[in-house]
């Protein structure tokens, strides 16, 4: 895809001669089915564009597979540089197929891409909110009367920790050794557990911090802290669980949890394991946020090779990345509501892309799109 602009919203504007909200936007279209699901997520911007008088100015950004292939690297500096201007990023998954791992085109995305992006605008709180909804209980692998009603935030610490600390690979008494450390600041815990206090406020007012204080005196320093910020918020309840447990009680007893403090490894996890309570990973977006509103938007789930190009891939979680966007960026909060409204009329609908089968009718990722572009208009 060419680097270059494109106006959303803008013969609409010149219409009415006025504008309600301009904002930039950077698009990575990302890997696989990256491509196919952003395309559909770009149509439902600007049917919120058209409805509500946005204009969306979209830069497109090149990085992982693309880039490497222009630039031999994944994250080239013009990449963050016209990043940089944009008031928030839109990101489709980024990776290769697991039979080309060793691939330099493919190997080392992760920490070549994904983790500098996230690194380099401070991006170090993400959220992953999992609901689900009542037209997809029948689709979880958990028994209907336990996912009912499930409606958890994790909030993942996402600059620090394991995925950041300093690696190691060495010969120790002539065989192969190698570690990673998990090493976090007390101010790295307390600027997030503040985000998390905040949030927990503004939903049921109960925060759990999830951590192995038990074997680790990294996550001994986390609850200290916590417990310490927790004295800010006295009108929320904090709780503790070790991760272990965490996971388990995700299936036993989901509906306990509002919102969930950890770090950026054992978020990871979790984040998983709390998506499919609610039938597929496909639905998942998140929010990657700083200090400021600057935020980048991105699907949980991987680049999906073997469906790539066969208008079979969910285009929800992007879609719904794009309500994460108009919500913690661009304060335009009926917007965001009215994206997340559309997702849910088409879903109850009985609409299903071949992730959210047997049950309902099948639609490939551009029909997805353009019932939910429906929906919102209609809404
Ligand atoms: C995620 C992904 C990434 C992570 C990978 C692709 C580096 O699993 O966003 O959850 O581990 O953070
Ligand atoms: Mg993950």
């Amino acid at each position: 895809m060419e680097t270059g602009f494109c106006l959303l919203g803008e013969f609409e504007q010149q219409q009415r001669g006025e504008n309600v909200g301009k904002f930039r936007i950077g698009i990575f279209n990302g890997d696989y089915i990256g491509p196919e699901i952003m395309a559909e997520a770009v149509k439902v911007l600007a049917a919120v564009g058209e409805k509500y008088r946005h204009q969306f100015d979209l830069v497109y950004l090149e990085a992982s597979g693309e880039a490497y292939d222009k630039y031999g690297e994944h994250l080239p500096r013009i990449t963050l540089e016209r990043a940089s201007e944009c008031d928030a990023l839109l990101k489709g998954p980024f990776g290769g197929p697991p039979e080309d791992l060793h691939h330099p085109k493919w190997a080392n995305v992760e920490k070549g891409a994904i983790l500098p992006l996230r690194k380099h605008f401070n991006l170090y709180t993400n959220l992953r909110q999992t609901r689900v909804l009542p037209a997809l209980e029948a689709l979880s692998p958990v028994k209907v009367d336990v996912v009912h009603g499930v409606d958890l935030l994790i909030v993942r610490e996402l600059t620090s920790g394991i995925y950041f600390g300093a690696k190691q690979s060495r010969v120790v008494d002539g065989e192969r050794e190698s570690s990673d450390v998990e090493a976090y600041r007390e101010s790295e815990i307390r600027r997030i557990a503040r985000k998390a206090f905040e949030y927990a406020r503004h939903r049921r007012g109960k925060l759990t911090l999830v951590a192995k204080s038990n074997v680790l005196v990294s996550s001994v320093l986390w609850r200290e802290v916590t417990e310490e910020v927790a004295r800010e918020y006295a009108d929320v309840s904090l709780d503790y669980l070790h991760v272990d447990n965490a996971a388990m009680q995700l299936i036993l007893n989901p509906r306990q949890f509002d919102v969930v403090l950890t770090n950026n490894m054992f978020g990871d996890i979790l984040s998983d394991e709390a998506s499919v309570l609610s039938g597929s990973i496909g639905l998942f977006p998140s929010a990657s946020l700083g200090d400021s509103r600057f935020g980048l938007y991105e699907p949980i789930h991987g680049s999906a090779p073997s469906i790539a190009g066969q208008d079979l891939a969910n285009p929800i979680s992007a879609i719904l990345s794009v309500a994460l966007m108009l919500r913690y960026s661009f304060e335009c909060l009926p917007e965001a509501s009215a994206v997340e409204q559309a997702v849910e009329t088409v879903l109850a609908q009985g609409h299903r892309t071949a992730d959210l089968l047997p049950a309902g009718v099948a639609v490939g990722t551009r029909e997805m799109g353009d019932r939910i572009v429906q929906a919102v208009h209609s809404t």
